[in-house]
């Protein structure tokens, strides 16, 4: 497949200075331990008119992810946010495009190929702006999922709460489900809860209610998830962070995913049976409609921080 248009914001991992460069001609050193050993963080926003949305809860989370996963330190954060937004301004401006996927990822550093981080040199940053791969003002696009037989990572083993590099327990999660010809899946934890997605948060609504599992399951703690949380708060839809078991898949009236950059999504068939009538049921649309009035109540807010005027 070939590069997609994007554009990159790199740092030097000995001077810290940062370049920005087409996506083809950035490089990264053969000695990066995100390489090798998927030792590295990760973040994923998206801006709407050229404004990042909910940024700072991205780099709170950063900021989690690094604690877990014993990074001593990160990157100059003032020097982070100017990569972003030279990135995402160069790429405004080279291609016209407002509505961008922005990742920023963070290598522990160039070292010896050795598992010992302590030999390493200091953590450094790319920042990659590209175009999202669906249309953002697409209607709604049901999903096929399939539950996985792969289990999510262990909390104790591989926290799924930590958003690092090491990403094989999705990659082959996906894989599976694409060899059944679905689309994404669950994951249930080790004692058969079900958890999240491959790159998404799960809900199940059932009875009117909106259910999730909780944070304490091993999951990811979704921008988007809290954002839906609060949306049917304020849509006065109950909502519930509970264990789900695979007897709570069953009989349900419609199911959910949320992600930045696919805000909230149906999932319309799990295991190749139809969940309900197979079609976006109404609380779905619901609340991906109220979270999208707040994402543009956000962005009215926050105008003058708009990237692109
Ligand atoms: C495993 C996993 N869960 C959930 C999410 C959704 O998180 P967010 O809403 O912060 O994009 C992601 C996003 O990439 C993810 O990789």
């Amino acid at each position: 497949m070939p590069i997609p248009r994007s554009i990159v914001a790199l740092q030097d991992p000995e001077t810290a200075q940062f370049q920005i460069l087409a996506g083809e001609d950035a490089r990264v050193s053969a000695f990066d331990r995100s390489f090798h050993f998927g030792d590295s963080l990760y973040e994923v926003a998206r801006s709407y008119r050229g404004i990042l949305f909910a940024f700072d809860d991205h780099v709170t989370r950063l900021k989690r992810s690094a604690n877990l996963a014993h990074f001593e330190e990160l990157p100059d954060l003032e020097q982070l946010t100017n990569m972003v937004r030279d990135a995402c301004q160069e790429f405004f401006l080279r291609f016209g495009n407002v509505e961008v996927y922005v990742r920023t990822t963070i290598s522990r550093g160039v070292g010896d190929v050795n598992i010992d981080r302590t030999g390493c040199g200091k953590p450094y940053a790319m920042v990659i702006v590209k175009d999202l791969r669906r249309d953002p003002s697409a209607p709604l696009q049901p999903q096929r999922w399939v539950v996985a037989r792969r289990r999510r990572n262990l909390v104790t083993a591989l926290d799924p709460a930590m958003k690092s590099g090491n990403y094989l327990n999705s990659v082959l999660a996906l894989a599976e489900a694409q060899s059944y010809g679905a689309d994404d899946a669950l994951m249930l934890d080790h004692r058969g809860y079900a958890t999240e997605g491959t790159t998404s948060n799960f809900f199940v609504v059932k009875r009117g209610e909106v259910w999730t599992a909780p944070l304490s399951v091993g999951i990811l703690a979704g921008v988007t998830r809290v954002q839906v949380l609060e949306t049917c708060l304020e849509l006065s839809i109950p909502v519930r962070e509970r264990l789900l078991s695979r007897y709570d898949l069953q009989d349900v009236d419609e199911l959910f995913l949320s992600s930045s950059t696919r805000e909230v999504q149906p999932i319309c068939a799990l295991d190749g049976r139809p969940v309900a009538d197979g079609e976006p049921g109404p609380i779905t649309q619901r609340v991906a409609a109220g979270l999208r009035r707040r994402i543009d109540a956000w962005c009215d807010a926050h105008a003058g921080e708009s990237l692109w005027l």
